[in-house]
């Protein structure tokens, strides 16, 4: 063990390697990759506190990876900085290597090791870490314990890679598309367990283009497309900032013209589609009222009523004119 001597007018030096509570544990300023004249990530900046999951959001190509790998030391930037849990990635990736968890979009997995074995090697080439039994529970890879990497399916074989991200206990945890090829139940469990990490203290920037899953998941958003982050906030932040308005929506009612509709309290517009009304309005409880009562007056009741908010796919087409998954 080394002693820190501090020397005399310097300041203290903090034997954690610079990560204080308040310090964010990324801190990405205006990151830059370029292959040949592709510009794949073009002047990314932001920020993840601790304890905080925070999501890049993208269609294919946007530079999720890139931007990732940037952080993770695997990658060397052409431009820009990066200083993940207070240590510049560029110079001191050895001794980050110790503290992240990192999970590949395109993990290659050893064929012919089993499961536990895997687990069990790349424990090996940590200082520290997490017993391979409790990772398999985590994960939930029990009964496969003892099968070769090579037979697993492909959500197995994801959970898996994730299992890996956490096998030196870090701090921070990267995760590329972790849920991608998983089935709805895997999904959620894998939910509930990246959820279960910021109980814990610990951070995580996971990628994805699932639009739940950013939803449910992540504390806040980045939305990426050809390697810019476009915008970025809490989903409320993202979808109030460019909606205000929600729709309310019920089974058409012949008997309401349009007029009447576009008079309710509230109301901005009517879309009439399908069968189905939907009422804009800034004013939900001011548009139910009104609507309730002028079909109380025709004797009728709005059947199937919904009150609709803008989602972050919403935002995503108001940004980029384009749909998240075409
Ligand atoms: N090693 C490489 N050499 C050349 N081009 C690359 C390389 N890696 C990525 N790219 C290109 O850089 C762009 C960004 O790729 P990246 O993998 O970061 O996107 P992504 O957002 O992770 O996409 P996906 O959702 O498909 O995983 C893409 O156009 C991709 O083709
Ligand atoms: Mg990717």
């Amino acid at each position: 063990m080394s002693t820190v001597t501090a020397r005399p007018g310097s300041a203290a030096v903090d034997p954690r390697a610079g990560t204080r509570p308040s310090q964010p544990v990324i801190q990405a300023r205006d990151l830059v990759k370029r292959y040949g004249e592709l510009v794949a990530v073009d002047g990314v900046s932001f920020e993840v506190e601790q304890g905080e999951i925070f999501g890049l959001l993208g269609p294919n190509g946007a530079g999720k990876t890139t931007t990732v790998e940037m952080l993770e030391g695997l990658r060397k930037p052409d431009g820009g900085s990066a200083l993940v849990l207070g240590l510049d990635v560029a110079r001191q990736a050895d001794v980050l290597k110790e503290r992240i968890g990192v999970q590949l979009q395109t993990a290659a997995l050893y064929p012919l090791l089993t499961v536990e074995e895997v687990i069990d090697l790349f424990a090996s080439f940590y200082r520290r870490s997490r017993p391979a039994r409790e990772l398999i529970e985590a994960l939930d890879l029990g009964e496969r314990r003892l099968a070769f990497t090579r037979d697993l399916s492909g959500g197995q074989r994801q959970r898996l890679s994730v299992a890996l991200a956490l096998v030196n206990d870090p701090e921070l945890i990267f995760l590329d598309e972790p849920t991608t090829g998983m089935d709805p139940q895997a999904r959620r469990s894998l939910w509930d367990l990246i959820a279960s990490l910021r109980e814990r203290g610990k951070s995580v920037l996971l990628t994805t283009h699932y639009m739940e899953e950013a939803e449910q998941l992540c504390d806040r958003i980045g939305i990426m497309d050809h390697g810019k982050v476009l915008e970025m906030g809490t989903v409320e932040d993202l979808i109030s900032k460019r909606f205000r308005e929600r729709s309310v929506r019920f089974d058409d009612i012949g008997e309401l013209p349009e007029e009447r509709l576009a008079a309710l309290p509230g109301v901005v517009r009517v879309v009439r589609e399908d069968g189905v009304v939907a009422l804009y309005t800034p004013d939900v409880a001011a548009t139910i009222g009104g609507l309730l009562q002028a079909t109380e007056a025709l004797g009728r009741e709005p059947a199937n009523l919904v009150i609709r908010r803008a989602t972050l796919e919403d935002v995503f087409l108001d940004l980029t004119g384009r749909a998240l998954r075409d």
